[in-house]
């Protein structure tokens, strides 16, 4: 990024008291020029502490929904409003009612990646890096109905042995990878560790050697556990992985895991975000409390790893 939109941010920034926000998926340059990159659980819990006014998200739409619920006293702005999450349009509120009869007595825990409706119509919400520990927190006499991710879902009910009712959304990125994809990868370099997020499908993470969020991803790196990595999930974290290990090899799984919607920020509408205050993301007061609840209790429910 050239010097003089460096210096356009950094005003802009002071003069909106603005803090700037960018998931591990973004463009090399915004995870660059952001005061704060993480993953969505650690993205969330700096959404509630910040104490800047405005709140500039660089991700997807429930990722600034979030930041608003969270937040409500601060301008949340998305620097690019189509910018979406098809996983989280895959379940509406009224189709979860639908499901909550069903099971009448179940638990609903929903993952992050969902709109402010349905996470008002859930009980727990969770993020990849939390979502073993939420479902484990849960009394085990319980049903729990997952939602809307099913292979995130696979992986929770794997791990906790529970009774799970797992509705079939998924990333239209991450499962885009496919087993062969990791078997080519792994005979190219055999002595790779595999990491795989929960997201993708189960062949892939049956190959993996570790299943982890992208905040687990570069906490597993830096450990020193290994030196060359194959990274199955979208391609933006190898930026941040790279950035923090330069002495290791990171390779991507399959070039086309790119989420078109992630990389939808550039820095042209960071600044004009800044400059027109826009686009200013709100949570009607009666979804937001109601949102908040299960937010609040998946933000104190801290990964274990
Ligand atoms: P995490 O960064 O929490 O692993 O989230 C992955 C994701 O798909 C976000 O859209
Ligand atoms: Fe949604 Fe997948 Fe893109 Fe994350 S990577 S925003 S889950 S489509």
């Amino acid at each position: 990024m050239n010097e003089r939109l460096t210096k356009k941010i950094e005003q802009l920034k002071e003069q909106r008291k603005a803090v700037i926000l960018a998931h591990n998926y973004q463009p090399g340059e915004i995870q660059d020029l952001a005061d704060f990159t993480g993953d969505s659980l650690g993205l969330s819990i700096q959404a509630a502490e910040t104490d800047a006014e405005v709140i500039v998200f660089c991700g997807v739409r429930f990722m600034a929904e979030t930041a608003a619920i969270l937040s409500p006293q601060k301008t949340v702005l998305l620097p690019e409003k189509t910018a979406g999450c098809p996983m989280a349009d895959m379940i509406t509120a009224e189709q979860l009612r639908g499901l909550k009869k069903q099971h009448p007595g179940a638990i609903v825990v929903c993952y992050v990646n969902s709109t402010a409706e349905v996470k008002a119509e859930s009980d727990y919400c969770c993020t990849s890096s939390n979502a073993v520990e939420v479902v484990n927190s849960l009394p085990e006499d319980k049903r729990i109905i997952f939602v809307p991710d099913q292979h995130l879902g696979q992986f929770v009910a794997e791990r906790t042995g529970r009774d799970m009712v797992l509705w079939p959304g998924y990333c239209t990125t991450h499962v885009l990878m496919t087993a062969d994809d990791i078997r080519a990868a792994k005979a190219k370099y055999p002595d790779a560790v595999v990491m795989a997020h929960p997201e993708c499908t189960e062949p892939v993470k049956e190959l993996a050697d570790e299943l982890l969020s992208t905040g687990q991803m570069l906490k597993f790196a830096a450990s020193g556990r290994a030196k060359t990595f194959i990274v199955a999930s979208e391609n933006g974290i190898i930026h941040a992985l790279k950035k923090q290990n330069p002495d290791a090899e990171f390779i991507a799984a399959s070039g086309r895991a790119i989420c078109p919607n992630m990389k939808k920020i550039t820095v042209d509408k960071i600044v004009a975000s800044l400059e027109d205050m826009q686009y200013r993301i709100t949570v009607p007061e009666e979804i937001r409390t109601r949102a908040e609840r299960s937010l609040n209790r998946m933000v104190e429910i801290l990964p274990s790893k």
